[in-house]
């Protein structure tokens, strides 16, 4: 039968960010593993230990439905890994790679904030009071990651290729 009610819409992006956050449990740990700064290899760790706790936050959505937890690929996050794929066939540098991530880190934590935001707003008018406290919960997590990169990116050093590395983070593959 077709959709019709504000509640299947909801049950639907529900399905869609719980095939987010899985997707993006091996992303993060991808992330993680190509980090050679400590301070972003940390974020990623740490978000990434996030992401399983936002894992059973929606869990715990789909039993106050009466339903088994489900996922219904999410094609905006799908998009976004295959442009890191694409990147990465330009054989770009570590430290690139590095910087790169820092970006499309950004980019995630703004789809699943406007997604969450989309939740929270559906939660409430079907008055959902305690799915809206485990998605507000969700929702501060992505803000707090956003703002991390947000900060790691613009302390991020870019030198001038042959150009001694100092401390810190720096790339040295421009051209
Ligand atoms: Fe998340
Ligand atoms: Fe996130």
């Amino acid at each position: 039968m077709a959709m019709q009610t504000i509640e299947e819409l909801f049950e639907h992006e529900l399905k869609d960010m719980y095939s987010a956050e899985h997707m993006l449990l091996g992303a993060l740990e991808q992330m993680a593993d190509e980090s050679s700064d400590r301070e972003i290899k940390k974020t990623f760790v740490q978000h990434r230990k996030e992401t399983q706790g936002q894992i059973k936050r929606l869990e715990k959505i789909f039993k106050t439905l009466g339903q088994k937890p489900e996922a219904e690929t999410c094609h905006g996050i799908e998009g976004l890994l295959k442009e890191k794929k694409t990147f990465l066939k330009e054989r770009p540098s570590d430290e690139l790679v590095e910087f790169f991530n820092i970006g499309a880190g950004q980019k995630t934590e703004r789809y699943e904030i406007a997604s969450y935001e989309g939740l929270i707003d559906m939660a409430d008018k079907l008055g959902m009071t305690d799915a809206v406290e485990l998605l507000e919960q969700n929702l501060q997590e992505e803000e707090a990651a956003l703002n991390k990169l947000k900060m790691i990116a613009s302390e991020f050093d870019v030198t001038e290729e042959g150009e001694e590395e100092g401390e810190g983070r720096t790339t040295s593959s421009r051209r």
